[in-house]
């Protein structure tokens, strides 16, 4: 199954992306963890992104594509795959279905995570990462038991001023994505308030 999260900056697509991950044994895709894995490798794609990523503006098209282009095509995809992040444009959209005809796949269906934006804030500057296992902590909803073993960092591009822009670019670009699959009756609308474990039973009866 081909399943695209989709919502605005910080709504929880790459928390339940993980989970959906381990229960679909699907592998996530997410751009945003693509492009942070280039700039600390120190690579010419990173060096781009970061200067894109840091001001909270998408970064191009052409170069956001071909790596979702090759990534699709790797073995662990063959049962499906979860993009979380991607599409984020109408030209992204339209290039993924391309690529996909051109692989005889296609998207199966389309999750979009609500939330509001007030909400969002807080949960995008009390996010922790953990530089050990990647995983995904909240300092007030979801802290982790030994906070020194799990080395946590904070993103870049999560500060307040940087996700007022990225809300922005969120409303202006990506949401109309929403009503380019609802036309395909791909969309599924789901709240993303309340706890990680009913919003993932509430994505799971969809799947
Ligand atoms: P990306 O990494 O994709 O970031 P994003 O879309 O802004 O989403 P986030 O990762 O911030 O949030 P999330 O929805 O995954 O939430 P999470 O689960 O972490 O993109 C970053 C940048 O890369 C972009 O700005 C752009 O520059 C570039 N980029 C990426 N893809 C691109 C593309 N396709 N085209 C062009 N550019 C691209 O949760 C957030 C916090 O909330 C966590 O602390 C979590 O613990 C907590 N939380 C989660 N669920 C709950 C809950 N139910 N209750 C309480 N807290 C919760």
């Amino acid at each position: 199954m081909n399943i695209i999260l989709l919502g605005p900056p910080g709504v929880g697509k790459g928390t339940q992306a993980k989970l959906l991950q381990e229960k679909l044994n699907i592998p996530q895709i997410s751009t945003g963890d693509l492009f942070r894995a280039a700039i600390k490798n120190q690579t010419e794609l990173g060096k781009k992104a970061k200067e894109y990523m840091d001001k909270g503006n998408l970064v191009p098209d052409e170069i956001t594509n071909d790596l979702v282009k090759l990534r699709i095509q790797e073995s662990d995809c063959k049962n499906g795959f979860i993009l979380d992040g991607y599409p984020r444009t109408i030209n992204q959209a339209e290039t993924l279905e391309k690529n996909l005809e051109s692989l005889g796949k296609k998207i199966d269906l389309v999750v979009s995570l609500e939330l509001d934006d007030s909400l969002i804030v807080e949960r995008i500057t009390g996010r922790r990462t953990s530089k050990k296992t990647g995983k995904i902590y909240h300092i007030k909803y979801n802290p982790p038991i030994d906070e020194k073993e799990e080395d946590l960092e904070q993103r870049a591009d999560d500060t307040e001023e940087v996700v007022v822009n990225r809300l922005k670019v969120y409303h202006s670009q990506t949401s109309p994505l929403i009503e380019f699959y609802n036309l395909k009756n791909l969309t599924k609308t789901v709240n993303a308030e309340g706890n990680v474990e009913d919003i993932l039973n509430s994505i799971l009866k969809l799947v």
